[in-house]
């Protein structure tokens, strides 16, 4: 199975930036063939990033979608339409939308149904905060935000669905986590989607991601872990020679 790379470039890059920044992907990561490489550029740069990667095994993922089909709902991207213009995948519950634009439970919930619903796989992102951490309270938080993002949700356990464990502390701080403690993470994990769905469904369609400033140090011992499906990165994906790095470092 192939590990994946996800680079989510959250509000960083301009439209030139974002397209050169694809070309350089293109021609530098098209030799790690045993990576799956997703780029979630801003949803403005899409339609053009999707033409530069047709005929390319890089793939493409919107950072968010809608939690409603359709309509009236000013400044947002449907699901309908992320699929349309070429999105394999898309982020749904990143802790910056959850944090500074009180993203909820039920509104994840909504956007993981109608990424099912229009060919989309979602990336699902889960963490608790220094507070939560620091209270004790990881496990509870991260029961919670599984239990409700993923109660009743078309569509599975028939497809895929990736789970992006970030612990928001980690986030854009230089500080990771110990890739060990991903085999607790997991445990957690496969306790609660056994749950609600089946110990089959986690162990053959669920893969579980890290994230959290991954960088091309840190990047090798979350690679070894043997629970650790793949990376989502954030600020040292928008320098090409880093991601390189960080892809090399999965060999
Ligand atoms: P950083 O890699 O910048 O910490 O961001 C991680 C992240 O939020 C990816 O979604």
């Amino acid at each position: 199975m192939k590990k994946l790379l996800i680079a989510n470039w959250k509000m960083y890059l301009k439209e030139k930036q974002t397209l050169d920044l694809i070309k350089k992907y293109k021609e530098r990561l098209k030799k790690f063939s045993q990576l799956e490489i997703v780029v979630a550029p801003s949803d403005l740069y899409l339609i053009k990033s999707a033409e530069l990667l047709k005929k390319t095994k890089l793939k493409l993922a919107a950072q968010n979608i809608a939690q409603i089909e359709e309509g009236a709902l000013t400044g947002e991207v449907s699901a309908e339409m992320a699929h349309e213009i070429g999105c394999k995948y898309t982020i749904v519950g990143h802790s910056e939308r959850r944090i500074h634009l009180n993203e909820t439970d039920d509104q994840i919930n909504k956007k993981i149904n109608l990424a099912y619903n229009n060919g989309l796989t979602p990336i699902l992102c889960i963490g608790e905060t220094l507070k939560d951490k620091v209270d004790e309270n990881r496990d509870t938080v991260l029961t919670v935000q599984l239990r409700n993002a993923l109660s009743k949700v078309n569509g599975l356990p028939e497809k895929e669905l990736l789970i992006a464990y970030e612990p928001v502390w980690a986030i854009g701080t230089g500080k990771t986590m110990e890739a060990e403690e991903m085999l607790t993470i997991n445990r957690l994990i496969k306790r609660i989607i056994s749950s609600l769905y089946s110990e089959s469904f986690y162990e053959n369609k669920v893969k579980l991601l890290y994230g959290g400033s991954i960088n091309s140090i840190n990047a090798k011992e979350f690679w070894l872990n043997e629970v650790v499906d793949g990376l989502l990165v954030g600020s040292a994906s928008i320098d090409n020679e880093q991601t390189y790095n960080i892809a090399h470092s999965s060999l």
